[in-house]
């Protein structure tokens, strides 16, 4: 897959096997981050053929994307001999695309970057779309640029490890994009569902493919978030609001998949969509992706619409919320009331306490 930005194309390649680590092995110069956990569980298979002296584990915690973990990475590089012509390549999650990301847009004003993404949100979101994230003084991602890789490798070789959590994570912005996608992409997400609840690598490449197919769509028309690509924040509205009422115990994409729900019952009670296809939405595709629920204390009012009244994209009076109707058509609005907001969260509640959420089988 080939994505166009403002600066010329970069590449996202699939992989069901790790040989490209070797290649990636061959450049010259090439110094790589790794996740430190990463480096622990692949040490001696996928990334056997990496030397101990060009790499940098990086320990990925929240608390090190920020300043600190990029001045570790400097430091390390420059004394490593990396050059302005050199190669940086990470591995691991978000965290470590967020922090070399942004390492190798300063360094020398830039150096040359590819990402290998080995957590499933990491490959089915954010390794494409170009930004980059620092957390500064206790503001999550208050820091950034916009700049993408060289090459993005996404293999299926880094996932059977993933702690489920993790997986299921990665798997609420795979459903997002497939509804963003429409009616066809959601079909074809159906077909795989069932793969991709058992983890099985064939049906998780397929669909995160066809995630990044749709998320590309959204990128190439709008690079610096200034419009259409605020619809992918379908889910997090609520969803961002939840992570921190959960203090982060409901991981980001399982949010992100609670807050499609919510989203989808202010749709019906706006009449924007029909009600037994958002209940066919809830039942078939999002709560069987649910690997955790929320506690009662998750989802208190109060905490809740305070959480949304933080969302850094909110611009009007109201409460920011994107929805989809109808035959996928995505819309974003800013006047959600507080009281049409607690009413949906009453009816998400009852929806959560369902016997179909939680009940995941492998
Ligand atoms: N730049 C963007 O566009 C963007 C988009 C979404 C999220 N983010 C950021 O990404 C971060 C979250 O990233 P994430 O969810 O990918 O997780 P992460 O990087 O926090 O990793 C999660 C955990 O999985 C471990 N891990 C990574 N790969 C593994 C593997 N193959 N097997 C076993 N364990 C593995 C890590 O060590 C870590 O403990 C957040 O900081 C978020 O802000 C950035
Ligand atoms: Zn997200």
């Amino acid at each position: 897959m080939r994505i166009r930005y403002s600066g010329g194309t970069y590449e996202a390649r699939f992989w069901d096997n790790a040989s490209f680590i070797e290649r990636l092995v061959e450049v010259p110069g090439a110094l790589f981050v790794v996740d430190a956990e990463v480096a622990r569980l692949y040490g001696e298979s996928a990334l056997a053929c990496l030397p101990a002296a060009r790499a940098f584990q990086f320990r990925a915690e929240e608390s090190r994307k920020d300043f600190s973990g990029v001045e570790q990475i400097l430091d390390w590089l420059i004394a490593s001999g990396m050059r302005k012509g050199g190669t940086l390549v990470s591995v691991g999650g978000g965290i470590v695309q967020d922090v070399t990301g942004f390492v190798a847009h300063v360094l020398y004003r830039g150096v040359r970057w590819v990402y290998v993404p080995t957590t499933l949100l990491a490959q089915s979101d954010s390794c494409i779309g170009s930004k980059t994230s620092l957390n500064y003084k206790g503001f999550k991602n208050l820091l950034g640029t916009f700049r993408p890789p060289a090459e993005v490798h996404i293999s299926s070789a880094f996932l059977g490890t993933l702690q489920d959590k993790e997986f299921f994570s990665g798997a609420g912005e795979i459903v997002k994009l497939a509804l963003i996608g429409g009616a066809s992409a959601t079909d074809a997400f159906r077909a795989e569902l069932g793969g991709l609840r058992r983890r099985e690598p064939a049906a998780t490449l397929k669909t995160l493919q066809a995630a990044l197919e749709i998320k590309k769509g959204y990128i190439e028309r709008d690079e610096f978030d200034r419009g259409p690509r605020n619809l992918l924040n379908f889910g997090h509205c609520f969803g961002h609001a939840l992570e921190s009422s959960s203090d982060f115990a409901i991981p980001h994409g399982q949010a992100v998949t609670i807050g499609i729900l919510f989203a989808n019952l202010v749709a019906v009670e706006r009449g924007l969509l029909d009600r037994a296809a958002a209940d066919r939405l809830a039942e078939e595709l999002l709560l069987p992706l649910l690997t955790l629920r929320p506690k009662p204390e998750h989802l208190l009012g109060d905490r809740i619409l305070e959480g949304m009244r933080r969302d850094k994209k909110r611009s009007g009076r109201g409460l920011a919320l994107v929805m989809m109707g109808d035959g996928h058509k995505m819309s974003k609005v800013d006047d959600l009331t507080d009281e049409e907001a607690l009413r949906a969260l009453a009816r998400l509640q009852t929806l959560l306490s369902s016997e179909t959420a939680g009940t995941r089988t492998r």
